[in-house]
């Protein structure tokens, strides 16, 4: 007779551990995948707060539809026979371990989505222990992000280049000392393009809240309750150079007329010169751009195309993940993020040789769905479905996942 008993399929769910979220259960019944999110957060947020959390660029966001129908494109192929685990999923990026291969991508103004999201979105992500990067044009200051997230702050930067970077150089010292763990020069911001949604609910430019936007927030009473409690959105990092009194439209106007434009290759290396710590170059997409980066001295790199918020034309990270990794990734840590839904993509992303898979828009929406408790279980979410997907290939620990037969048909050659 056989024991049944001895094979009993892992459960999956709930999750235990120290970190378990005791509502787990509950929130997992109504939103069990990241999209039932987005579905929610469409309903529960105004319209204009939806539209800036999901919209990208060009025609009919196809940016960000070649993004998912790439990484949905990339199989994986199990191997049987050998008893099922759910591996831990734990990773060492740049000598600090995370409980996964995932972290939150910068973004800037997360706020208009859900007011005090900076704020939730470091706490689950100190909580989950993984790695939160704070952008510089978001809506809490980096002295306050690590307060509340000193073990997984990063700091993302802009390019401010007036009176010799003076903006620039005095926020990365604001960042180092305050313990950042990584500094995150983004790259891909060489022009201003349209993203329409944003334009026509109003936030293309300064901000001038309209009749319509008044009745969406009336028509929307959690977020304004968010609202009354976490005050205005504000680019909380930039009131030292634009004033302590600057409202919100001397923050926008500032931000465009003083942030902007790519990091040069000179300037990155002056950063790189500034900066002790961790430094990441985010947005390559191009092997010898990789390469570039890596020899004045990055340790990390994400291959990004900024979640197909630049233009339409760009290629799906996925699909130029493995040329990069080929040309670089002996000598860097190279993540990737655009288009990560689901813990399936994140074991696509480390199968081809990403060392983590990080996310924006996921959070956003679990935000917009479920406000301060949402990016937790975002969070929860993926390493769930992480873990999932590697016993579901038979792989026993992240690493092994690298092992399997994999069909890429999309992979760019260079
Ligand atoms: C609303 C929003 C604002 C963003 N702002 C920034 C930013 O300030 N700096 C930056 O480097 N990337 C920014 N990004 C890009 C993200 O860091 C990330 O590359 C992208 O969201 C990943 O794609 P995904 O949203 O499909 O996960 C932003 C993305 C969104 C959705």
């Amino acid at each position: 007779m056989h024991d049944t008993t001895a094979i009993a399929t892992p459960q999956l769910k709930p999750r235990a551990g120290k970190n378990a979220n005791p509502r787990y259960a509950e929130l997992y019944r109504r939103y069990p995948t990241i999209d039932y999110l987005r579905r929610r957060a469409r309903q529960r947020l105004p319209h204009f707060a939806f539209e800036y959390s999901d919209g990208g660029s060009g025609k009919d966001d196809a940016g960000i539809k070649r993004n998912w129908a790439a990484l949905d494109a990339v199989e994986l192929v199990p191997r049987y026979g050998v008893m099922p685990s759910l591996p831990p999923c734990d990773v060492e990026l740049f000598g600090r371990r995370y409980a996964a291969p995932i972290g939150i991508s910068p973004m800037g103004g997360p706020a208009i989505v859900w007011p005090g999201a900076d704020i939730n979105l470091a706490r689950a992500a100190q909580r989950a222990r993984v790695p939160y990067t704070l952008g510089v044009v978001g809506c809490a200051t980096i002295e306050k992000i690590a307060e509340v997230a000193p073990d997984v702050f990063w700091f993302q930067l802009y390019r401010a280049p007036r009176n010799d970077h003076a903006i620039g150089f005095d926020l990365v010292r604001r960042a180092q000392a305050a313990g950042a763990h990584a500094l995150v020069l983004t790259l891909d911001v060489p022009v201003r393009t349209t993203r329409a949604r944003e334009v026509v609910v109003g936030l293309g430019g300064a901000f001038h809240p309209d009749f319509k936007m008044m009745l969406q927030m009336a028509m929307a009473p959690a977020w304004s309750m968010a609202l009354r409690k976490n005050g205005i959105p504000r680019f909380s990092n930039l009131r030292a150079y634009v004033g302590e009194n600057a409202s919100i439209n001397d923050m926008v106007e500032f931000a465009r007329r003083e942030m902007g434009g790519a990091f040069t290759w000179e300037e990155v290396a002056r950063y790189r010169d500034l900066w002790k710590g961790t430094l990441i170059v985010k947005g390559i997409l191009h092997p010898q751009d990789a390469e570039k980066a890596v020899a004045l001295g990055a340790d990390g790199l994400f291959v990004s195309n900024h979640g197909g918020r630049q233009i339409e034309a760009l290629p799906a990270p996925i699909d130029v993940l493995p040329a990069i990794v080929s040309q670089v990734g002996k000598r860097a840590t190279v993540m990737m993020d655009s288009g990560i839904r689901s813990g399936a993509d994140v074991v696509r992303a480390y199968a081809l040789g990403a060392a983590a898979a990080f996310a924006g828009r996921a959070f956003l929406w679990g935000l917009g769905a479920l406000g301060e408790e949402g990016p937790g279980h975002v969070i929860d979410l993926l390493i769930e479905e992480t873990q999932a997907a590697l016993g579901q290939l038979g792989a026993h620990t992240p690493d092994e996942a690298r092992s399997v037969v994999i069909r890429h048909k999309g992979a760019l050659q260079f």
